[in-house]
């Protein structure tokens, strides 16, 4: 059989019918519209179809995701990495050196943490909340280790953020990033059914969804070098971005600028560390 027939029959969009054949045939993407799909691929295709259609995220039926040229395992209850976040890895590679000391608040799959060290020969910690996040990042860390992709040393930390600030640690940052939880827990009826199978604790946050803003702003604040930097990711909403940013004001943080994403939205908030007001 062949590719576009396959297509045709799926009832999926393009780019999700070649993504699950690629990772099937292990062929890449240009391939896939001359090769012949032999009928037990097409088969297991079959069946990851009616559940894509069901609702469940394609990168937790394959167990892969793309993030940043690399190639990370993902499963259920971990939250998978967005091409949105990469501006983020884009933003923060340009003001790390050689050397420096990163965090990455809420480190998830360890995508950002693990796009980073692949560019800069600098220390990562990664912090999350969940054992589940934090053993996928270790597996995607050896893997990506083992393929000598890593210039720089990463670290994986299980541990609640929100009191990361009184476990004593005395390491200071150059720079930290973020992807935080911000979406508003009295929006949750209205995601989209694959959002609403990832683990709520990456997804939402009170006051709004600005909750975890807050404290990240007001304890990364004194986890920070001097002239050190503190990027997070935005929810997307003008709105929200102006709220975020006074949050970051209040705390001590200077605004640098806000990066837009391909659809015109506002998507990472760059600050550098100033006075407390
Ligand atoms: C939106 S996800 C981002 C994951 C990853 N950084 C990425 O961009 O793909 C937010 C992450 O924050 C973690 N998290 C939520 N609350 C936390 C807390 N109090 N301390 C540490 N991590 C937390 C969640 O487990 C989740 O992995």
């Amino acid at each position: 059989m062949k590719f576009h027939e396959i297509l045709k029959k799926s009832r999926l969009p393009t780019y999700e019918v070649e993504f699950i054949l690629q990772e099937l045939l292990g062929v890449p993407r240009h391939n896939l519209y001359e090769v012949d799909i032999p009928p037990g691929v097409y088969r297991s295709f079959l069946s990851l179809a009616e559940k894509r259609r069901q609702g469940f995220p394609l990168q937790y039926l394959l167990g892969v995701a793309y993030f940043y040229g690399l190639k990370l395992k993902i499963v259920p209850g971990v939250f998978i990495p967005r091409p949105e976040t990469e501006i983020l890895v884009e933003e923060a590679i340009k003001r790390i050196k050689k050397g420096d000391t990163v965090l990455d608040v809420g480190s998830g799959s360890g995508a950002i943490s693990l796009a980073i060290a692949s560019k800069r020969e600098c220390f990562v910690d990664g912090i999350d909340i969940s054992s589940l996040a934090i053993a996928i990042s270790g597996e995607n860390k050896r893997d990506l280790m083992e393929q000598g992709v890593l210039k720089g040393m990463v670290s994986f930390i299980l541990g609640d953020f929100l009191s990361f600030g009184n476990s004593g640690r005395q390491r200071t940052y150059d720079v930290i990033v973020s992807n935080p939880p911000y979406i508003d827990f009295r929006r949750r009826d209205d995601l989209p059914e694959d959002v609403k199978k990832e683990p709520p604790v990456a997804l939402f946050a009170a006051d709004g969804g600005n909750f975890f803003y807050e404290r990240l702003f007001d304890i990364a604040h004194s986890l920070t070098k001097r002239s050190g930097c503190l990027l997070v990711e935005l929810p997307g909403e003008k709105e929200r971005t102006s709220q975020i940013d006074l949050l970051a004001r209040q705390c001590g943080w200077r605004k640098l600028k806000v990066v837009e994403d391909l659809n015109s939205r506002d998507r990472v908030l760059v600050l550098k560390k100033s006075k407390k007001e």
